[in-house]
């Protein structure tokens, strides 16, 4: 499964390049108002950081204001994948960037038929948001495991990316219903090698090194 991490923070995005465990960036209108800087400026800066794939969202809501801010978007550097919400008109958007060979994230998807019309669109990406079912008490990752098995049963190419990550155990629960992708907060990313066993195995393998007396180097 790719992890992408879901911020517009260029700080958080450097230091998780570091790790080497990214395989791209997404971004949202409210993650991009949180950081408060200029939208495409934050874009193109992101991009010059990686050529990993960078989600970018467009602001309009018809197709043809999606599709002249989807290919300005474009525009900014080879990598970025237009976000378009999964609407009717986001998905006629959508098929015009399959014709031009755009990548795109259809987004806000909450049902499996949205999927299925997403990926007949032609779709790169679609983001079914599981968190936010889970906020209203129905259970996001039966999403994922619905989407798994249409797609694979028609054999649709759109990748499945996991999006509206609120804790550790629903990037578990992501992998295990086979997405393709999860995009995951920053602070969820860090949290994901953390295990208190871990630490006090570690603590106790030093201590019991340090008797030893010896040295590696
Ligand atoms: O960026 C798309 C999605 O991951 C946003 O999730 O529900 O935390 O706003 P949410």
């Amino acid at each position: 499964m790719k992890f992408f991490v879901d911020t517009a923070d260029v700080g958080d995005i450097k230091d998780l390049l570091s790790t080497g465990l990214l395989d791209g960036v997404t971004t949202n209108p409210s993650l991009v108002a949180k950081s408060g800087r200029q939208f495409k400026e934050v874009i193109a800066e992101i991009c010059a950081l990686t050529e990993m794939p960078v989600s970018a969202e467009v602001s309009a809501v018809d197709t043809d204001g999606m599709i002249a801010e989807g290919e300005l978007l474009a525009n900014i550097a080879e990598n970025v994948v237009v976000k378009l919400p999964l609407t009717l008109d986001g998905l006629a958007a959508c098929a015009h960037f399959k014709r031009k060979k755009i990548m795109t994230n259809v987004t806000l998807c909450f049902s499996a038929n949205q999927a299925l019309l997403a990926a007949k669109a032609g779709a790169t990406y679609v983001s079914p948001f599981i968190g936010r079912l889970d906020d209203i008490n129905l259970e996001g990752s039966d999403l994922i495991k619905d989407i798994r098995k249409i797609y694979d049963n028609y054999g649709f190419e759109t990748k499945i990316l996991a999006a509206s990550i609120r804790t550790a155990n629903h990037v578990t629960q992501a992998a295990l219903a086979g997405a393709d992708v999860t995009t995951i907060p920053p602070a969820v990313i860090k949290k994901l090698a953390q295990h208190p066993l871990t630490d006090k195995g570690l603590e106790q393998f030093l201590n019991d090194w340090k008797a030893t007396g010896q040295s590696i180097l």
